[in-house]
């Protein structure tokens, strides 16, 4: 296998060369916006990893790793409306920058783009699991809107939620590259498990970095979970947590419409690290990141390559963006 900035490098430039309709200009700008922005590129670089791990060739994959990633900028248009986000990748969301409607509607063309990079694959396993995906990851969205509103939600609730709404596509990425290879099922499936377990270390982190992240470098606003009262690991663990005066104040920050931004965020973020919820969580993310190396390393596939899987895990798990 090859290193991973060798995939990204050919994933960036098959980004680049999607060619667009001019009009009309206000359905197809904002899609060529979003995905000029960049981002990490991890899922169509783990399909392409996962493909030549399995013995296939990288080049036979790269219409369902730009489907799969066409589909995941798709759901962050639709994501940043409903969780009311103004800035993603550095840049205005595209809800902001235009408006609701456009993020649905170019949004629903970029689901359907992606449907049809998925198509030219002509496998009907991976548009089976794409379609499957797909399917999960509104669940878990739409979990992770109901939670906003209760105020029970269990560790467990949690992490299913996560499951759906994030792990369940980079399980889908790499799985999508080991079917591609004709990889035998048993590979195809533990390189589902690692994505899975990766992914929920990688939306751990992800919530980790909305509270403490630095903005130059996450590219999203800080504290956006905290205004949405979102119930991540951090608000869950805190109210089982907190006693006396600390559940008082955090009672308050939940129900206080009227609270400022800086003054909610800062006033939660204390709570946390009163109760030391961040240690919780790195705790949490470096069990499922073992989870995932030890999958990749139950793969039938060279050492190499099980190192390289290693190296991307521990990277992405740790990361600061
Ligand atoms: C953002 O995904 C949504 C989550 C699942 C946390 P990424 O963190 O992969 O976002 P980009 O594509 O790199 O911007
Ligand atoms: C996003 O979770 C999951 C999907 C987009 C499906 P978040 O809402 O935490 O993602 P960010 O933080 O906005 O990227
Ligand atoms: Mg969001
Ligand atoms: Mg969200
Ligand atoms: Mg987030």
């Amino acid at each position: 296998m090859r290193p991973f900035q060798h995939y990204l490098d050919t994933i960036n430039q098959a980004i680049a060369a999607i060619p667009y309709p001019a009009a009309p200009s206000q359905l197809y700008e904002p899609i060529a916006y979003h995905m000029a922005l960049g981002g990490k590129r991890v899922r169509p670089v783990l399909t392409l990893m996962a493909c030549e791990a399995m013995g296939g060739d990288a080049a036979a994959a790269i219409d369902a790793a730009l489907g799969i990633e066409m589909f995941h900028n798709f759901t962050l248009l639709h994501d940043d409306v409903m969780d009311n986000a103004d800035v993603r990748r550095g840049q205005p969301t595209v809800h902001r920058r235009w408006n609701d409607n456009t993020a649905i509607l170019s949004g629903d063309t970029m689901l359907t783009i992606a449907t049809q990079y998925i198509a030219r694959t002509r496998n009907w396993a991976v548009m089976d699991l794409f379609n499957q995906t797909a399917i999960e990851i509104y669940e878990g969205q739409q979990w992770d809107m109901d939670y906003e509103n209760r105020n029970d939600v269990s560790v467990e609730e949690y992490i299913n939620m996560i499951r759906l709404k994030t792990s369940v596509l980079l399980g889908c990425a790499l799985k999508t590259g080991a079917l591609i290879a004709g990889a035998d099922a048993a590979n195809a499936d533990l390189l589902y498990q690692a994505g899975v377990n990766m992914g929920l270390a990688f939306q751990l982190r992800d919530d980790v970095l909305d509270v403490w992240g630095d903005p130059a470098t996450f590219g999203k606003e800080i504290g956006g979970d905290i205004m949405n009262n979102k119930k991540t690991f951090l608000l869950i663990n805190t109210m089982l947590l907190a006693h006396g005066d600390d559940a008082d104040e955090l009672r308050h920050w939940l129900n206080d419409r009227f609270a400022t931004r800086d003054d909610k965020v800062a006033g939660v973020t204390r709570l946390y690290e009163r109760l030391g919820v961040r240690q919780l969580a790195e705790d949490a993310i470096a069990s499922y990141n073992d989870k995932a190396v030890a999958a990749f390393n139950q793969v039938n596939m060279p050492d190499d390559d099980k190192q390289a899987f290693e190296a991307l895990a521990n990277s992405l798990s740790g990361r600061q963006y």
